[in-house]
């Protein structure tokens, strides 16, 4: 079973997938980790992430194993990302290993912007999960000062309804909900009741299947 879970930033789409992860017992892949990677990538080699070239560069020679958790989760990380993410020679450079990873034998699970209509149409269950800005503003606030940046409430949110505009007008791959994919809000949701939830789509979007 491939599950796709696309959403915008701090929609609690990650902590959805992980557990659905665990539940199903599949591989789960988070597609951010890669668009962010190669943005550190490209600041690392001293170039913007507007430059196409360098984003396409770093894209092409990613490697995943050194990958640096630490570094790719600040905020200016995420803003990077997003920029080097609308680069359409980027995305190509990702998309391989990102089909492999939904296609292994078993299925998996993914969760990013694109994987329900880009990475895998093909998906047995599709969530796209979203929450109102204030919310996710707040929670990705919460979780940048627990890392230990210094960050403002207003300046997360700021950064949120950039990336969201981004993300949502580039060319190639917007970010979009697939036309079979469940929608899911965690806006009044706890942690606990967003995972029941979804895992209950799962269950019967599995047993319709
Ligand atoms: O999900 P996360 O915040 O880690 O993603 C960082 C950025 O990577 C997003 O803002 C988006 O621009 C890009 N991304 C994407 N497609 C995906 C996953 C992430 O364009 N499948």
């Amino acid at each position: 079973m491939i599950i796709a879970v696309d959403g915008p930033l701090a929609s609690g789409k990650g902590t959805i997938a992980r557990a659905l992860s665990a539940h199903f017992r599949l591989p789960h892949l988070d597609t951010g980790t890669l668009y962010r990677a190669v943005a550190v990538a490209v600041t690392d080699a001293g170039a913007q992430p507007e430059d196409v070239a360098a984003a396409e560069a770093a894209a092409g020679s990613l490697d995943i194993r050194a990958i640096d958790e630490t570094r790719i989760r600040t905020a200016g990380a995420g803003v990077a990302a997003s920029i080097v993410a609308a680069h359409p020679g980027v995305r190509a450079a990702l998309v391989a290993l990102q089909r492999d990873f939904a296609n292994q034998p078993g299925g998996a699970v993914l969760d990013g912007r694109d994987i329900g209509t880009v990475i895998a149409p093909h998906a047995h269950v599709k969530l796209f999960i979203t929450a109102n800005p204030e919310v996710r503003a707040s929670r990705r606030h919460a979780e940048l000062i627990h890392r230990g940046e210094q960050i403002g409430f207003d300046q997360v949110l700021d950064q949120l309804r950039q990336r969201d505009a981004r993300d949502a007008s580039r060319a190639d791959a917007p970010m979009m909900k697939a036309e079979d994919a469940v929608e899911l809000d965690t806006s009044e949701l706890t942690q606990g009741d967003a995972i029941r939830a979804a895992i209950a789509i799962v269950e019967g979007r599995r047993g319709s299947a």
